[in-house]
């Protein structure tokens, strides 16, 4: 009879390094950067280590990463400046256009800019509202001619990819029009097509002020108990155009991943979260457990699920630790 032991597999660093099933690389890692205007970082209290940067010092950031093997960032553009219907978040001549023209121009970084108006909007919420003052919804007509013009900025001002966050219909079909038609047909879009309305956004919010003044996101966010739904909207993103497949949040979608995973022929994304990764700073910062070897089998897990790549506030970190 034989002699099952599968913790010969085990016995020793090196067998077990050469059995592994799943590795991270930096090269699938992206590190997500916050813009804000005037000089200078701003720290954000609830995600230690994370700051909203300026031009000057996102300039030396991406210096820094792309020494540290980080060749992605997703940038959040925002401004001071908000209105109703988050008009700057187009206008070629803004502070955050023009700090993505100007890290084209120092870097052959992968730029990703988020296209959506939270940060923009004087309410709040992730698109236009229709008018009047009772039950303002999104107006998700209005909504996709802004962000078409946002996409075409952002391409213009030289980001490689596009990444729609707003979970309106029909968005990436939009873009993708939008940016065909003047001639940015090389433009990548990255959908954030299956986007739950999570809890665990809580600190990114508090970046940008940027909670809705009334109501929640619940009415375009996913129901977090819906799982078939992923794969509707993931399919349907894929059909109109989008060239990489995004699950957000990450660690408690897993499941999600993996199925998104089997039903798409497309890269998927997997955004780990402001929450998930204040939860175990903060842990870590009080000694409860080792944020390091937690913060690494956390990416694992998500690139076991099936992530090809990772969008993580850990990314300048992990790429020393990998
Ligand atoms: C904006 C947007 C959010 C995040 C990315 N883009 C917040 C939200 O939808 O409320 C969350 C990122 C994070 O928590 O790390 N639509």
């Amino acid at each position: 009879m034989t002699n099952h032991m599968p913790t010969r597999l085990r016995r020793s660093v090196s067998i077990r390094n050469l059995v592994r099933e799943t590795r991270l690389a930096k090269e699938n890692l992206v590190m997500p950067l916050f813009f804000k205007e005037g000089k200078g970082v701003e720290p954000i209290e609830s995600m230690p280590g994370i700051g909203k940067m300026s031009q000057d010092a996102l300039l030396k950031e991406v210096e820094k990463l792309q020494k540290a093997g980080i060749k992605s960032i997703l940038l959040f553009g925002s401004t001071s400046c908000k209105d109703a219907d988050g008009t700057l978040s187009y206008d070629e001549k803004s502070p955050f256009h023009t700090t993505l023209r100007a890290i084209r121009k120092a870097s052959d970084m992968v730029i990703i800019a988020d296209v959506c108006l939270c940060a923009y909007t004087d309410h709040g919420h992730c698109g236009v509202l229709t008018a009047g003052p009772k039950n303002r919804r999104i107006d998700n007509a209005k909504t996709l001619e802004t962000f078409a013009k946002v996409a075409v900025s952002y391409a213009k001002a030289g980001v490689d990819m596009v990444a729609p966050s707003a979970m309106a219909d029909g968005q990436v079909k939009a873009l993708r029009t939008a940016l065909d038609k003047n001639g940015c047909s090389q433009t990548l879009i990255m959908s954030y097509a299956v986007k739950y309305a999570s809890s665990f956004y809580g600190p990114f919010r508090d970046i940008y002020d940027s909670s809705p003044e009334f109501g929640d996101r619940k009415t375009y966010q996913m129901d977090p108990g819906n799982k078939r739904e992923a794969l509707r909207e993931a399919l349907l993103d894929v059909k109109e155009g989008a060239d990489i497949i995004m699950v957000k949040p990450a660690l408690t979608y897993l499941d999600i991943i993996s199925a998104v995973r089997e039903k798409v022929n497309v890269p998927v994304a997997a955004y780990n979260v402001s929450g998930e990764y204040s939860m175990i700073k903060a842990a870590g910062l009080k000694g409860w457990l080792d944020e390091k070897s937690a913060a690494l089998e956390i990416l694992t897990s998500i690139k076991r699920a099936g992530a090809d790549m990772i969008i993580t506030y850990w990314a300048k970190e992990a790429a020393a630790w990998i």
